[in-house]
């Protein structure tokens, strides 16, 4: 079955199923949202189901927390767990340092407040969202939908002073309609091509009336699980400074990809 997996969704299970390794029993435990944060859920169910491993998962999206349900993870709110040991989340892109742009799939703002919220924060990527400088994959932002034009001439006009290559916006759709965050904003891709100043650019975002939250995460992960789609995984710690490299053996977890032709 793993077989049948593309190379990007096997650097994105390995990557999972390596960072599984951070949760320990007994843990309260951020859940990301995404392709690569649904391996994580999956493979911690895994986990609750044949090894006991017990947690409670607080989920970033109601996507991942209907999947954290199915695969019979104990689901709370964040304001239960009030804090929690680790986030493990997928990111769009991270560089160097770590920092990262997330949101692609529409749940920046849970997820940046379940990360800020965790005494550490793991990043699953593929190999394919590293990047040297942030930028490429448009930033999006959560603006309320209240004046969201008037917000984003205001965004087009602040980003003439920021050291940014590319300067338009989109509002991003569901077909004909606006997608509609889980906390019912819009989200406003901004077509940046290459960000100089990641930490500028989000700290004067963020003071626009009508901008909720943006994609950026700036110091706030701890390290980042790369996936290849040969099975290797690195594990780059920032905090330590450390790189382990790793394989994960796709046979012995085919029961994972059971649902996947559902
Ligand atoms: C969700 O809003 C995002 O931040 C995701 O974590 C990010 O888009 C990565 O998604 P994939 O794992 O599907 O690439």
């Amino acid at each position: 079955m793993a077989g049948e997996l593309s190379p990007i969704d096997k650097a994105k299970f390995v990557a999972a199923k390596r960072a599984a390794q951070f949760v320990e029993d007994g843990m309260r435990v951020g859940l990301g949202t995404g392709s690569t944060a649904a391996w994580l859920v999956r493979c911690l169910g895994e986990m609750v189901r044949d090894d006991g491993l017990r947690i409670k998962g607080v989920p970033t999206s109601s996507r991942t927390a209907q999947l954290a349900r199915e695969v019979g993870i104990e689901v709370i709110s964040l304001d239960e767990a009030k804090w929690l040991d680790l986030t493990i989340d997928g990111a769009d892109e991270f560089d160097g340092e770590l920092n990262l742009i997330k949101g692609g799939g529409g749940a920046l703002l849970q997820e940046k407040i379940v990360a800020t919220a965790s005494d550490q924060m793991v990043v699953i990527a593929d190999i394919g969202k590293e990047v040297e400088t942030l930028g490429a994959f448009p930033l999006p932002i959560e603006v309320i939908p209240f004046g969201w034009q008037t917000t984003q001439a205001l965004v087009e006009e602040t980003l003439i002073s920021m050291d940014v290559l590319g300067r338009t916006s989109t509002l991003r759709m569901n077909g004909d309609i606006p997608f509609i965050t889980d906390e019912g904003n819009y989200i406003m891709d901004l077509h940046l091509n290459r960000i100089g100043n990641a930490r500028q650019l989000s700290l004067v975002i963020n003071q626009m009336p009508g901008v909720v939250e943006n994609g950026l995460f700036i110091d706030i992960c701890d390290a980042v699980v790369i996936g290849f789609g040969d099975g290797r995984v690195e594990v780059r710690d920032i905090n330590e400074g450390t790189v382990d490299r790793d394989r994960i053996d796709f046979v012995e977890t085919d029961n994972l990809f059971s649902d996947l032709n559902d």
